[in-house]
């Protein structure tokens, strides 16, 4: 796999284009499985993870045939219903088959699921919402078996202890379309990839009601067809490439974005000190002072998301003076302070906060992404830190960046990809 090599300095500019939001396009392919007829997505990334959904859907009889940003899915064999471990256990969005194989094949065995290693991660509020409308459920050696021979609408709650689940309310919702009846989803997450998987079964042929809002309400069962459907922008990788215009002291003009998906991280940058504009379908950061010291907490849409908690960090070590860092949705996920350390950042984390002191420069170092968010935080680092910066681990950084060197490449950073010697 190799390691990304980073020569820190200079400041980012120029414009750059993101891709679909791999966290839409993943919940959206799963949902396939419910139509009798083709779908046809626009916008889908070339990432890690959708190559893995894509086996894990053709191990499910789905013929999933892909060329540029485009892919066409199309149940060619409606009886497989396993969910392999070896596929699963890569990826935590692997588990949003279970809804539509149990509402379209009558069954399903999913293995429990992987993913980041960012902390607890349950599945709890998915079986509670599958099984409040009929499904029997179990988990046997690792899998969670389901059978339901019929679904019937159901009245339920998905808040969890940090708030609400995206994929439970993927799952509960690409279920319940073929529910009898009325089923009512309150604390329903509202984060704008599941309003785009909404979107998407309403264009199957769904009706769901209140998408966007803690409350869904949605009237089954739909007759289904198949649709065409353009996924939308990658709101994180758009402020990822933001984050770092803003940790070089850059100027960049990212395109293909919505900005209204990007509220509380522009209100953020602009916060830090930067200059923000946006049009209808971009967004623009620049300005060279040292960033002002701020407190970031992660939370639920429309918060600042988890998926940029550690990018953030990596901006505020640089940042003058000192800011506090949480993460209200997963309260331990700092794997990569230790590795913003070796590259001189100054973080103690007490009592679950990341207390950051800013530092006038890092150095740079030999570091590990242990997780995909992390590797993005380190290559941000990287970019600011004086010397060269090695980041290994770029496996998990390609699960959900697409050609991110090449797209820092292209604002000006000296950033390659070294194949394993
Ligand atoms: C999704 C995203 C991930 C993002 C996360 C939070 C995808 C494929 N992944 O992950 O990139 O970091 O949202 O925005 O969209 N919880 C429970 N019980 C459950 C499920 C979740 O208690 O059954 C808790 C979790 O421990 C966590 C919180 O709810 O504290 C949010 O998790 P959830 O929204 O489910 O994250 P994912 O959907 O796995």
């Amino acid at each position: 796999m190799g390691h990304l090599e980073i020569l820190g300095g200079p400041a980012l500019s120029g414009t750059v284009r993101v891709g679909g939001a791999k966290n839409a396009a993943l919940p959206i392919m799963a949902a396939a499985l419910l139509a009798p007829q083709p779908v046809e997505l626009r916008g889908v990334p070339r990432l890690g993870d959708v190559d893995t959904l894509s086996r894990l859907l053709e191990s499910l009889g789905v013929r999933v045939s892909r060329q540029d940003d485009r892919a066409r899915l199309e149940t060619v064999d409606p009886t497989p219903v396993k969910a392999d471990y070896e596929l699963v256990r890569r990826m935590r969005a692997s588990f949003c088959v279970l809804g539509p194989l149990l509402a379209r094949r009558g069954s399903a065995v999913v293995a429990l699921p992987g993913g980041c290693a960012i902390g607890d991660r349950p599945v709890d509020l998915h079986l509670s919402g599958l099984r409040a409308l009929g499904a029997e459920l179990t988990t046997e050696h690792g899998y969670v078996v389901a059978r339901a021979p019929r679904l019937v609408g159901a009245t339920m709650d998905l808040t969890g202890p940090r708030g609400p689940s995206v994929t439970a309310t993927a799952n509960v919702m690409s279920a319940a379309v073929l529910a009898e009846g009325l089923t009512t989803v309150a604390g329903a997450a509202v984060e704008p990839e599941v309003v785009d998987l909404g979107r998407f079964l309403v264009a199957l042929g769904a009706k769901i009601e209140g998408l966007g809002t803690p409350t869904l309400r949605i009237h089954g069962p739909a007759t289904l067809g198949g649709a065409a459907h353009a996924i939308i922008p990658d709101r994180i990788e758009a402020a990822t490439l933001l984050l770092a215009a803003a940790i070089t002291g850059g100027d960049v003009r990212v395109e293909g974005v919505r900005p209204e998906h990007l509220g509380k991280v522009l209100a953020v940058l602009k916060a830090i000190g930067r200059r923000v504009e946006t049009g209808s379908n971009w967004a623009r950061v620049r300005g060279g002072d040292r960033p002002k010291a701020i407190d970031v907490t992660a939370r639920p849409y429309p918060g600042v998301p988890s998926d940029l908690q550690a990018q953030w960090m990596a901006v505020l070590s640089l940042a003058d003076g000192r800011g506090v860092v949480r993460d209200m949705v997963f309260p331990g996920r700092f794997m990569h302070v230790a590795e913003l350390k070796r590259l001189g950042a100054r973080i103690e984390v007490v009592n679950g906060a990341a207390h950051v002191t800013g530092v006038e420069r890092l150095g740079g170092a030999d570091v590990a992404a242990t997780d995909l968010r992390a590797g993005a935080a380190l290559a941000l680092a990287g970019l600011a830190a004086h010397g060269r910066t090695n980041v290994f681990g770029l496996e998990h950084l390609d699960r959900g960046y697409e050609r991110l060197d090449e797209k820092l490449a292209a604002l000006g950073a000296r950033v390659r990809r070294v194949p394993l010697a």
